[in-house]
């Protein structure tokens, strides 16, 4: 009788959405790259059909994936219960989440599949602000949470403080809240079932600190500077990236020595992680920690600050290999411009070609300078579509373009990127009242 085990393609599964696979194609290229089988699962923000075109498009990176599910949900038994076919069908080597909804699932699957993975625990905690703050709340700020009964309860001990949802992401519903009646205007615009964080506001620069972990052991940590719009309005959405941020190196050994007890307090086994800290009077605190690849360009600014993508060395933790990741020798920036409302309709600059990052399925596939090269825009993305409503930014989601620049060591990034941003031209018509 022939042995089925023997038999089984090797593969890895890549839990994901379109938007992040769009970004981190370099993924599915590399897994297929060393002969392995990339098999996806994609949540309920992913039109199915419009992954599927770009699967079935020859020149698309996307179409090395060899099978994709699309889950309603990302509860662990439903995860579970539509893979079981592939955990017998295949040798499943490896399990990488890329995305926050499916980080809970992907650390339970790798644990249960005996994989390299963060640890059920550690993603279980990761994905959840409340658990955060409670597992690690001597790196964090005062706070109280407040579930979906008892909000009527919620209070803050002093003013201005953040309020937020326990369980959402691109800085979705938080927001500054100076006194009584805003902070329940502010609980009365949540889900009827989100449990609510009222946190101390930390006041300091933002920074991201990326870390390649591999068998509970830190091997490489980068440093980011974060901008956030919290300086004109009361919320925080992203609006730049500097990878490394350039600051001393006193202040970015504070942050990863924060990081890296935090890795360890969490008992994180193997694979990427994006912390958020505000460094308040010199001291990192803790904003929050996620299990998975950072966001918006920071993979793209890594690459461009040390030569290489990082894509492969995510794939190396996954199948328990130890990465080499370089350490930056140039410095990368995203900068996203700002618009006036009204309905974008172009987007134009004479420095580069503009992507449509939403419209294509995958992120322009940058190369690395020479590390004294000159500053150049890498690239001008915008995720939104033609004719899409531009307003004031609450969140992540309403962004428009960015420009991904990169910059010899000793160049001033603000100055540098400045030129680029200034150089984007948007057509922005006014929207029929
Ligand atoms: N207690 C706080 N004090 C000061 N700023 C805060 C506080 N909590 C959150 N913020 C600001 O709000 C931002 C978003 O909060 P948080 O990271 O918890 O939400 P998120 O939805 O996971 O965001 P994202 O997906 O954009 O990282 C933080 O990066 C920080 O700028
Ligand atoms: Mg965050």
């Amino acid at each position: 009788m022939m042995d089925r085990q023997t038999h089984r393609p090797p593969a890895v599964i890549v839990m994901s959405d379109l938007a992040a696979l769009a970004r981190q194609h370099r993924l599915i290229t590399d897994i297929a790259g060393r002969g392995l089988t990339p098999l996806v699962i994609v949540g309920p923000t992913t039109d199915l059909a419009r992954l599927t075109a770009h699967i079935e498009d020859p020149t698309h990176p996307l179409s090395r994936i060899a099978g994709v599910r699309r889950l309603p949900s990302p509860a662990v038994d439903g995860v579970w219960a539509s893979v079981q076919d592939w955990i017998t069908d295949f040798d499943i080597r490896g399990v990488i989440c890329s995305g926050e909804v499916f980080v809970d699932p992907a650390g339970a699957l790798s644990e249960a599949l005996g994989l390299p993975g963060p640890g059920a625990w550690a993603a279980r905690v990761c994905r959840d602000k409340v658990m955060q703050r409670v597992v690690l709340g001597d790196h964090g700020p005062s706070w109280r949470a407040f579930a979906p009964h008892a909000r009527d309860t919620a209070t803050s001990d002093g003013y201005p403080c953040v309020v937020k949802p326990a369980g959402r992401m691109f800085s979705s519903g938080v927001v500054k809240v100076s006194d009584d009646a805003e902070l329940r205007a502010a609980l009365a615009a949540y889900e009827p079932d989100e449990t609510i964080l009222v946190e101390e506001l930390v006041t300091g620069p933002e920074f991201s600190v990326e870390a390649l972990v591999h068998h509970g052991e830190v091997v490489w940590s980068g440093v980011t500077a974060k901008i956030t719009n919290e300086d004109s309005s009361r919320y925080f959405t992203e609006i730049g990236h500097t990878s490394p941020a350039k600051v001393p190196s006193s202040e970015s050994d504070a942050l990863i020595a924060a990081n890296t007890a935090i890795l360890k307090a969490l008992r994180f086994g193997s694979g990427i992680t994006h912390a958020e800290f505000r460094l308040r009077e010199g001291q990192p605190v803790l904003m929050e920690i996620a299990a998975r690849l950072p966001g918006d360009a920071i993979t793209m600014l890594w690459h461009l600050a040390t030569g290489q993508p990082i894509e492969p060395a995510i794939v190396d933790l996954a199948l328990g290999i130890a990465p080499r990741y370089p350490q930056p020798s140039r410095r990368a920036v995203q900068r996203f411009v700002d618009h006036r409302p009204g309905r974008l309709m172009d987007v134009r600059s004479a420095a580069q070609t503009v992507s449509w990052i939403g419209d294509d399925g995958y992120w322009p596939t940058v190369t690395s300078s020479e590390a004294d090269a000159p500053a150049r825009c890498a690239s001008i993305m915008v995720g939104l579509s033609r004719g899409a409503s531009l307003g004031t930014l609450h969140d992540s989601s309403g962004r428009s373009a960015s420009v991904v620049v990169d910059l010899p060591w000793e160049a001033d990034p603000v100055s540098e990127t400045r030129v680029f941003v200034d150089q984007v031209e948007l057509t922005i018509e006014a929207e029929a009242s």
